[in-house]
């Protein structure tokens, strides 16, 4: 352990507060708090069979809004009814019945944890009917997800009773509720990752630096007999030759690590592979970044934190394959002791970079996690996730992260299960001509910097692959797709599974892509 660990020891427990949302799924047929009810576009009243053990007065009050037109079940509409001696209701419009997407039934769900307030308390009652399996899901999984704030370092006040736990009774047709119970266990083992990842992402880089990762991932392979989690700590990293990591770290006295998570070790391989850029702190290093907005440099780790996320869901929901992750933590800072731009560095894999940007960072640790895995941990795909370049920002904005691969039936897998879980991933070109550009540097076998700035996620993709090693004993490389996620996330504010801050992106579609869950 470093000996700079007791000066910056986390001063703040990086423990969530308060309890994940409960769900039941009863039969029930009391109404328990607030009614909600999920409407179609249209309807008149309150669909007959749906009724049962909602007060006479709550139900006129409802048949007469429905009747009138005065709440209409558009989709993303909400109405609350209260102030009756009848309880309280919240309508939550759906859209057209046949004409929405599971999409639209998440962020249905995802409205009522947003709507709720002070108003509505903390137990609500969901009454669906007459809705497939498959929306019931989604509305449940967009409640279970959009439940979540990072109050970490607010200090809380006793009569914060609406920070409590939300308890939730699901009532559904009696023939429907075993399947939408097992959905709502996969969706809120699932969700846990999910909100592991948005704590790692939205914690700060005073307390979150890549020791504090470790020892957190520590932590958690202590919860679960079958997780594993290995460090190699930066004294290592130095005797193994991974020039990148410590060419990025060396510059804080915040030492890099490398952190590898295995699922299931007593399984056998070849298994899937998840890779983290995981810079806790970016500020560019001796190439400096402009002030404004670096302090969302804190996301820099973001591919880190869906890489724990995703180890975490799987474990949560009882996965029993081996699966692998590997996060490469650095905290990239400008001092004495920092890499220039001019550098030559060797990494891990023996081919050489020319540094000319240091703040083209996050390439660097990843070309030795990505070796490291692909020698080491016996893969059948590689898959990496990275903030990697504005420039992907600038590409496809918010809506979707950049998928390069030199796999095309990864690259579809990847694309299908991204949709599947509205968190859209979208192919990108891994061009000869980037790599051509990224590897004709005069002084090294590869350079850190495109020639200009054009493509700048094309470049850095095809510097990646040049750190893929080939099958054994093959001329090919091993399958490998890369997910720069620079825009989806953080303050994608058309997510609507996400009040603000760390998205959690990806460890859906990455625990649906293993598991087929
Ligand atoms: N972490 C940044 C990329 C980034 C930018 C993520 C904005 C999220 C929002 C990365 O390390 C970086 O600085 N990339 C440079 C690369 C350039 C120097 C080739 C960039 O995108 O400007
Ligand atoms: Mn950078
Ligand atoms: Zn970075």
């Amino acid at each position: 352990m470093s000996r700079f660990m007791h000066i910056f020891k986390c001063q703040v427990l990086l423990e969530p507060i308060g309890e994940p949302m409960q769900v039941v799924i009863d039969a029930n047929e009391n109404v328990n708090g607030t009614l909600v009810l999920p409407v179609w576009e249209g309807s008149d009243g309150i669909a007959s069979g749906n009724d049962n053990g909602i007060n006479r007065i709550l139900k006129n009050q409802i048949d007469s809004v429905l009747q009138s037109g005065d709440f209409t079940g558009k989709a993303g509409s909400k109405m609350t009814l209260a102030g009756t001696e009848g309880g309280k209701a919240l309508l939550i419009g759906l859209g057209k019945s046949g004409k929405t997407t599971v999409q639209d039934m998440r962020e249905a769900g995802a409205g009522v944890v947003a709507a709720r307030g002070k108003i509505h308390g903390n137990t609500l009652t969901v009454r669906f009917n007459g809705m497939s399996n498959a929306d019931m899901a989604a509305f449940v999984e967009g409640m279970l997800l959009r439940d979540y704030s990072y109050d970490v370092y607010k200090t809380q006040n006793e009569d914060d009773e609406d920070k409590g736990p939300i308890t939730v009774h699901v009532s559904c047709e009696a023939e429907k509720a075993e399947e939408l119970k097992a959905a709502t266990e996969v969706s809120a083992a699932v969700a846990k990752g999910v909100h592991l990842a948005r704590d790692l992402g939205n914690a700060p880089p005073n307390d979150l630096y890549p020791m504090a990762y470790a020892e957190q991932a520590m932590e958690f392979a202590s919860d679960f007999d079958n997780v594993n989690v290995k460090v190699i700590n930066y004294d290592e990293a130095i005797s193994m030759g991974m020039g990148g990591l410590v060419g990025v770290g060396m510059g804080s006295a915040r030492k890099p690590c490398i952190v590898i998570f295995e699922l299931n070790g007593d399984k056998p391989g070849p298994s899937p592979c998840i890779v983290g850029k995981g810079i806790t702190f970016d500020t560019g290093g001796i190439s400096l970044k402009p002030p404004a907005s670096m302090d969302e440099m804190k996301y820099d780790m973001h591919g880190s934190a869906t890489t724990f996320g995703v180890m975490k869901a799987l474990a949560e929901s009882g996965w029993d394959q081996r699966v692998i992750g590997v996060s490469c933590m650095a905290e990239n800072m400008p001092s004495s002791n920092a890499q220039r731009p001019g550098d030559v560095i060797k990494t891990y894999s023996g081919k050489t970079v020319e540094v000319l940007n240091t703040d083209a960072e996050g390439r660097l640790v990843l070309s030795d996690g990505l070796w490291y895995t692909g020698t080491h941990l016996n893969p059948s795909y590689i898959i990496d996730l990275a903030t990697l370049t504005g420039a992907c920002v600038v590409a496809l904005g918010h809506e979707a992260s950049g998928l390069w691969s030199n796999d095309d039936e990864l690259l579809n897998n990847i694309k299908e299960a991204g949709e599947r879980c509205g968190e859209i991933a979208w192919p990108m070109p891994l061009f000869k001509a980037f790599e051509k550009e990224m590897t004709d540097s005069k002084i090294a076998d590869v350079r850190n910097l495109g020639a200009g700035r054009w493509g700048g996620s094309n470049t850095a993709a095809a510097f990646l692959k040049q750190f893929i090693p080939n099958k054994e004993g093959t001329e090919e490389q091993i399958p490998w797709a890369h997910l720069d996620i620079a825009g989806t996330a953080w303050g994608a504010k058309t997510n609507k599974l996400v009040k603000t801050g760390a998205t959690g992106i990806h460890v859906r579609t990455l625990h649906h892509l293993i598991t087929g869950q």
